[in-house]
């Protein structure tokens, strides 16, 4: 039991000496802690962010690749055990030639044997606007057979410290010649409303 606390320590220890080579190198300890010591008498913010995902399936400016595949997945009627990296913009209109607020990075899995979902782990990165630099995660399954599909956002960074909520997504449109999908994303969005405060005074 001593060993595993000194091995849990240590995994601690390591996870945050770590942490300043992760994060801009202006994030400072001091401040941090003491904005750490209040966070629970903090209030909560909400914010509901609304773009499309430009996914380019195929083409000259490809944006999602696969990356490796299982024996079965040829075979298989959902794809089972494709893996898939994407970089895709995000834009705040339908058109891909509207202005970039956000991109979205990450892995997608095909992982169910009989209905075509996804495991998905979705990083967005804002790039511009109020919310520049900060992130936001999703962690979940898509069940892409169904029109609106639920995600979770399971956390944040920057002004999304703290970050939960859900994502609601469907298909804007999809053409199948060049392999070229819109996809339509609002996500509800609760974080610590403190957060814009030390992440701004970092700058
Ligand atoms: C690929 O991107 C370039 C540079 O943005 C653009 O000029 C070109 O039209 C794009 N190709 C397609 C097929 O959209
Ligand atoms: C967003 O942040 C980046 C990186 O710090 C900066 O270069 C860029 O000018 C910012 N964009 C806007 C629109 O604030």
């Amino acid at each position: 039991m001593a060993k595993l606390i000194i091995i849990l320590v240590t995994l601690i220890s390591i996870l945050f000496i770590a942490m300043p080579n992760t994060h801009a190198q202006k994030l400072n300890p001091d401040g941090e802690n003491k904005w750490f010591q209040n966070i629970c008498n903090g209030k909560e913010s909400v914010a509901k962010v609304h773009f499309y995902v430009q996914d380019l399936l195929g083409g000259e400016n490809i944006t999602v690749y696969e990356v490796a595949r299982a024996t079965i997945t040829s075979n298989s009627p959902t794809m089972f055990g494709q893996v898939r990296v994407l970089d895709d913009l995000l834009t705040a209109e339908p058109d891909i030639n509207s202005q970039e607020i956000v991109r979205v990075q990450g892995l997608i899995t095909s992982a169910d044997l009989k209905t075509s979902a996804l495991a998905m782990n979705l990083n967005f990165v804002f790039t511009a606007g109020e919310y520049n630099r900060s992130t936001i995660s999703i962690l979940g399954r898509n069940q892409i057979d169904n029109d609106y599909r639920e995600l979770p956002v399971v956390g944040g960074t920057g002004i999304f410290r703290m970050a939960r909520g859900y994502a609601i997504t469907n298909t804007y449109s999809y053409d199948a010649v060049t392999n070229y999908g819109v996809l339509e994303y609002t996500l509800y969005v609760t974080y610590v409303e403190d957060a814009a405060n030390i992440f701004l005074a970092n700058e």
